[in-house]
């Protein structure tokens, strides 16, 4: 398992290496919570402006700028206002976070503090889910440490600012990942997703305003305060700032957490060198599922010679997303049309069954995969899942029903010599009118 930068200086790596480097004293030691320090000279306005110039986009999957989220939240709402990390990484194939939490929480906790302050919030929360419950026990020993040496409670700093940060584990629910099911669980009941609008900036916890960021998210905050917007911008590129790590598992020699440069170049040289390239010799690239299970899957044609971007851009310019950045790379070997009936079988188990599309449509998925799996594919099955998936996708309640599309979409148009051999077919399976 590597951990390591490439084409940066580790930023949100810097702490992972090092002996106790989840301790606050190595924290401090390393420069650790001076950026509050510098925050708390700030106006919160100021700390705003600084994250919306950072260009940082969240990095929970969807990728919204952090800096305009936080100017969402109404200053003059005389309602208690709440910071809420999104540590559930319930995505396959996603696992930065939980190094992040394990090797350097004190990064994750000051970038919380921070936009508590910006904010003006006294409250923060860390949600996991419950298959985490050894990262929670961690980030408890953190906060602890945090408050013993006045970073968190009254007058943090001396300042007038007060502010505490508290944990909560979900029961392991995918759906409790997505914003506005995880504050309906942190409140204590089921799961499900919420109507947006109103969005949680402005009716979140407790119908309070809400900032829910991801981990990394928040770990880039101390960054930003330290360097100043532009400069950690000025690592990326324009409209994708910063660095971001990736999870890459599958077919490759070195698997593990990267951090790279927005804007790397490129997946191929990402893929093929940096990760040691393929992990048998002889077989060749066949696909690969850039950004976590809930975005298009792409064939090797697509990357290998395309001078892939690896930043939000790019990605979508190369028939992608760069969501979570869990990176999953699949060799020849691997039949395809396996792989998106596992997926299916995912979205189909995680459905919280709330709204009709999502709850039958994957069902009916499954059906159908299964059904082909055990040799009773037909041709018009191709185009029987696409026609479900368009039923699906855009109709459903929340993300997860195009989550629950986007593979079977993808793999079909992409790789469908896996699909055209279980379904008998002889003739193109995809249609370009889909
Ligand atoms: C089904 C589903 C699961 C999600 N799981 C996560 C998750 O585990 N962690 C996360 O940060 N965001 C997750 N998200 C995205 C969140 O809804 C939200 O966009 C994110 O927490 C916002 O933080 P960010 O702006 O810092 O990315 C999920 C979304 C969906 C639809
Ligand atoms: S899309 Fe799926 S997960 Fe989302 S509300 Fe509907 S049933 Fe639940």
């Amino acid at each position: 398992m590597e951990i390591r930068a490439i084409g940066c200086e580790p930023l949100q790596l810097k702490r992972v290496h090092m002996k106790d480097g989840h301790t606050i004293k190595v924290y401090r030691d390393t420069g650790g919570y001076l950026s509050l320090k510098k925050a708390l000279t700030m106006t919160p306005a100021d700390i705003i402006e600084e994250v919306k110039a950072s260009a940082l986009r969240g990095r929970g999957g969807a990728g919204f700028p952090t800096g305009m989220k936080w100017s969402f939240v109404p200053k003059d709402s005389p309602k208690e206002k709440y910071v809420v990390c999104n540590a559930d990484e319930s995505e396959p194939g996603s696992f930065k976070d939980r190094y992040l939490m394990e090797r350097d929480p004190h990064s994750m906790i000051e970038g919380m503090i921070i936009a508590a302050y910006a904010l003006g919030s006294s409250t923060g929360y860390i949600y996991t889910r419950g298959e985490y419950k050894y990262l929670i026990d961690i980030m408890d020993v953190a906060l602890a440490e945090a408050r013993e040496a006045g970073m968190l409670g009254k007058n943090i700093f001396g300042s007038e600012f007060s502010c505490d940060i508290h944990t909560h584990t979900g029961a392991g629910a995918y759906i409790c990942g997505e914003e506005t099911a995880l504050l309906s669980s942190l409140e204590g009941y089921r799961g499900h997703p919420r109507m947006k609008p109103p969005f949680p900036a402005i009716e979140g916890l407790y119908a309070s305003p809400t900032i829910v960021n991801n981990c990394e998210t928040f770990t880039s905050i101390p960054q930003i305060i330290e360097m100043g917007g532009i400069p950690w911008r000025d690592l990326g590129t324009e409209k994708s700032g910063g660095t971001k790590l990736w999870s890459i598992s599958g077919h490759v020699k070195k698997p593990g957490v990267y951090e790279l440069p927005m804007g790397y170049a490129d997946m191929e040289k990402f893929i093929m060198e940096d990760c040691g390239g393929m992990l048998r010799d002889d077989k060749k690239l066949k696909a690969v599922i850039p950004g976590g299970s809930s975005v298009y899957i792409m064939n090797a044609g697509q990357i290998l010679g395309k001078n892939v971007t690896l930043d939000y851009e790019g990605l979508v310019a190369a028939g992608s997303m760069l969501g979570t950045g869990g990176m999953m790379v699949m060799d020849e070997t691997v039949d395809v049309m396996d792989t998106t009936k596992n997926l299916t079988e995912f979205y189909k188990h995680e459905s919280c069954g709330w709204c009709t599309p999502c709850r039958e449509g994957t069902d009916w998925l499954v059906k159908i995969f299964d059904r082909i799996a055990s040799g009773g594919g037909r041709p018009e099955d191709a185009q029987l899942m696409l026609d479900i998936c368009d039923n699906i996708e855009g109709k459903s309640f929340c993300p997860l029903g195009d989550a629950a599309a986007w593979p079977i979409q993808s793999a079909i148009k992409q790789v469908p010599d896996d699909f055209k051999k279980w379904l008998h077919a002889k003739t193109d399976i995809y249609a370009s009118n889909v």
